[in-house]
């Protein structure tokens, strides 16, 4: 997957391109274009930003400069989102739909924002990570980011790492624990020490039930509507985390 990446701050996305997902790049897996938006402001000063008409605080980003990075890069007709408090708050469908995608644009805002323009002509796609308002769209461009990229196969170097976390399974992980067996007082549950694969398994989605069922009860119940099969012994594990 080809990702570029419109920004004021390029270099704060050092912290994506180290570790698994520059590893993916080195694979080919991966491709990171990274585009100063400034680079294509025709100011001698390389503004990028104006005051707002009709009045109102702070500034805007310009049209122009962010018109010039997508045309360099071809974006007309491609997937292009603009990451804004103002989008649909992203989900795991969300970004398992993304992960599909050959080439994603992500445009990252400042200030108050962008002229909305942009986002009529480019029919960028809003995606918020939450309802809160962040100073600009580089850290929720590098969640979304970090998010699509390891549901693409290969990135990871497990697979079913990714199909056990929280929330893909449709359920919260259960606790993990390593070594030692005994620290501070505190041991690690027996079962997991067993090497009963079976008691293990069903000890896994009883925690995980119970978490779900403590810290997302939209989730937990969502998934007792939904789940596929269970055998005997995880229908038993079910009901017992229902009463
Ligand atoms: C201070 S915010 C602008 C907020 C805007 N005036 C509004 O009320 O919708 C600056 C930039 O941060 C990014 N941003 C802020 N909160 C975000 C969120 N929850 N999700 C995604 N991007 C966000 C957007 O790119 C936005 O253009």
């Amino acid at each position: 997957m080809k990702i570029n990446v419109l920004t004021l701050f390029p270099e704060m996305f050092s912290a994506v391109t180290g570790s698994i997902l520059g590893k993916a790049a080195e694979k080919g897996l991966l491709e990171f274009n990274f585009i100063n938006i400034r680079d294509f402001s025709n100011d001698k000063h390389k503004k990028a930003d104006d005051y707002p008409f009709g009045g109102g605080p702070g500034m805007v980003m310009l049209a122009d400069p962010i018109f010039g990075a997508l045309n360099s890069i071809d974006a007309k007709g491609k997937k292009c989102i603009y990451m804004s408090p103002r989008g649909r708050v992203l989900n795991q469908d969300m970004i398992q739909s993304l992960s599909e995608e050959g080439e994603l644009t992500i445009l990252c805002g400042h200030y108050e924002g962008v002229d909305q323009r942009v986002l009529d002509y480019w029919e960028m796609e809003e995606i918020s990570i939450g309802d809160y308002v962040l100073t600009g769209g580089e850290l929720a461009a590098m969640v979304l980011i970090d998010s699509v990229a390891r549901m693409i196969p290969g990135v990871l170097a497990g697979e079913e790492s990714a199909m056990e976390e929280s929330i893909y399974s449709g359920l919260l992980e259960y606790p993990q624990y390593t070594k030692p067996r005994s620290y501070e007082g505190m041991d690690v549950p027996e079962v997991l020490v067993s090497g009963n694969h079976k008691l293990i398994r069903l000890w896994k989605l009883e925690q995980s039930l119970e978490l779900t069922k403590k810290n997302r009860p939209d989730l937990f119940d969502a998934f007792v509507k939904n789940h596929g099969d269970f055998t005997k012994d995880e229908q038993k594990v079910l009901e017992k985390v229902l009463k």
